[in-house]
């Protein structure tokens, strides 16, 4: 069934497990991710990003999302990801979406709480659940420093703030992730997490979280962390199953053989972090 972000996200805030958030951007990674959610009898959040937005046809991603999802044997959400066009969130909004990211972390402060609270202000009536960042969760190509990474890092005070002032559902904090593919091993600032959690008592988003050794995320779903973003995982999973069936099969020229095992390898990948992150049979 489709449902809004909040409440699968209020379950796993009260329940003290993570729900994992896949990115899709087409037919076959929407069902590996909804195949390996109903198998884990899990709540499954499916996130598009503008540019998966702009790569699909926001009517053709949506009709694939909403369908598989009104089918689907358990709760799943559709949720922008990282929203930074106030234009996209509107038309996200017009076209089913039941969970809206809205992306304000390049702007200052204030002005990251006007534009949030605004678009809270025109979700909430329609019952569509906004997730806000505040700090900022950068990639792993950025040539910064550790004290540089750090001064990007969420503010305890501020989150309580900007959540009070923005009234969203939930926050994405930086803590030391970065989406992309990790050079070394992601430090986590657990203590600012751990912060983080006893102020605001919400759900707490993680991005980047490819990559991210098992330890430390269950560690981070102990400690609050109730949404966590997968997409590279996704990525490299269809990328080395698909090279590896064309090499075994070269003469293969059926698309649907060919995108069988790619989407078998990312169903394994989704159920595996779904047990990872607690949410196994909390459908
Ligand atoms: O956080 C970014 C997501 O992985 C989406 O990336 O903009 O390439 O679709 P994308
Ligand atoms: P990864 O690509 O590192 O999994 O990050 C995904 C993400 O945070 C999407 O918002
Ligand atoms: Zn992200
Ligand atoms: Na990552």
């Amino acid at each position: 069934m489709l449902v809004s972000g909040k409440e699968i996200l209020q379950k796993a805030n009260e329940g003290g497990y993570a729900v994992g958030a896949f990115n899709t951007s087409n037919l076959e990674i929407t069902q590996a991710i909804i195949e390996a959610a109903e198998e884990e009898k899990a709540p499954v959040i499916i996130q598009v990003s503008m540019s998966a937005i702009k790569y699909a046809g926001i009517e053709n991603i949506a009709a694939i999302v909403i369908t598989a999802a009104k089918n689907a044997s358990v709760p799943v959400a559709l949720h922008l990801d990282h929203g930074t066009d106030f234009n996209v969130v509107m038309q996200c909004l017009r076209n089913g979406w039941t969970s809206i990211m809205f992306d304000g972390s390049k702007y200052p402060f204030e002005e990251n709480v006007a534009i949030t609270k605004n678009i809270v202000n025109i979700a909430h009536p329609m019952g569509v659940s906004v997730e806000a960042e505040l700090g900022k969760i950068g990639g792993t190509e950025d040539h910064i420093t550790v004290d540089e990474r750090e001064a990007t890092m969420t503010d305890p005070d501020e989150a309580v703030r900007f959540v009070e002032q923005t009234g969203v559902d939930y926050l994405a904090i930086a803590i030391g992730t970065a989406h992309g593919v990790y050079k070394g091993e992601p430090k986590l600032d657990f203590d600012r997490l751990q912060k983080i959690k006893s102020l605001l008592k919400m759900p707490i988003v993680l991005h980047g979280a490819s990559g991210v050794p098992e330890e430390s995320i269950v560690k981070a779903v102990k400690l609050g962390v109730n949404k966590i973003n997968i997409d590279t995982d996704l990525r490299q999973a269809f990328d080395s199953a698909i090279r590896s069936y064309l090499n075994e099969n070269p003469n293969q020229y059926d698309p649907r053989k060919i995108l069988a095992a790619p989407r078998e390898a990312m169903k394994k990948v989704v159920a595996q972090k779904i047990r990872m992150f607690g949410s196994s049979g909390k459908a």
